[in-house]
């Protein structure tokens, strides 16, 4: 099982401090930075996009993963090879041409990432599953920060790991959407290595302490996992 790491969504987070929220993540323990990019027709939004990535890709806080929610992303994908970008993840839903949008990020030494809306079967990852350096199991119908999470993810975080371990394959999971600490521990046992969490991260009071409690949850579990 890999090591788990915190990931801060920062859509939400307040964009006229955002370096100093930035470094209060990274202060709790937050060790990628996640970034959403949607184009108002993939998902109901629009969001941060490349300035953005070049900015941050300029100060190199942390590693960037980037989240493209946007149809057909294989026209845009160029546009975020930019230096401490780690990993980009595409959906399943937006392309039809997954192997292409894969290898294009792969060729450019990034992890390219398959990511699945709630309402996607989970089986319909088995074609790539040796592809995809990594897979993002959204837990929350994408476009928005602050909704509420769905319980059913658990399940299919369970069955995705299952199938990854089937074949044989190890790649870490990431879920993505209402993420706290009252469900971080069932999904860890689930198999999810990435925790990517917005609300509960940026609206909390003193966020280092957000980032800690998100991973003492996760250390509990993981603890709970072993006793058993
Ligand atoms: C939703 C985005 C998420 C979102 C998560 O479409 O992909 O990354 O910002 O935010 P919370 O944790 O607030 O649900
Ligand atoms: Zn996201």
């Amino acid at each position: 099982m890999a090591e788990f790491r915190i990931a801060p969504s920062l859509l939400s987070a307040d964009f006229t401090r955002l370096e100093e929220q930035i470094l209060l993540t990274l202060k709790g323990g937050a060790s990628l930075l996640h970034i959403d990019v949607m184009d108002g027709h993939f998902v109901p939004n629009i969001s941060i996009g490349v300035p953005i990535v070049e900015c941050l890709s300029r100060k190199g806080y942390a590693p960037l993963d980037v989240h493209l929610m946007v149809e057909r992303p294989e026209a845009l994908l160029p546009l975020f090879f930019q230096k401490g970008v780690e990993k980009i993840s595409v959906h399943l839903e937006a392309t039809p041409h997954i192997h292409r949008a894969l290898t294009l990020i792969q060729e450019n030494r990034i992890q390219g990432g398959v990511a699945l809306n709630p309402g996607t079967p989970v089986e319909a990852l088995s074609p790539i599953l040796g592809r995809a350096d990594f897979f993002l199991v959204m837990t929350v119908n994408p476009g928005f920060g602050g909704q509420s999470f769905l319980p059913e993810s658990v399940e299919r975080v369970q069955q995705l790991r299952r199938l990854l371990h089937r074949t044989g394959v190890k790649k870490e999971i990431e879920v993505d959407g209402g993420i706290n600490p009252g469900n971080v521990g069932l999904l860890r046992r689930a198999g999810a290595d990435i925790f990517i969490a917005g609300h509960s991260i940026f609206s909390a009071p003193n966020i280092p302490q957000a980032v800690r409690s998100l991973q003492q949850s996760l250390k509990k579990a993981e603890q709970r996992r072993k006793q058993t």
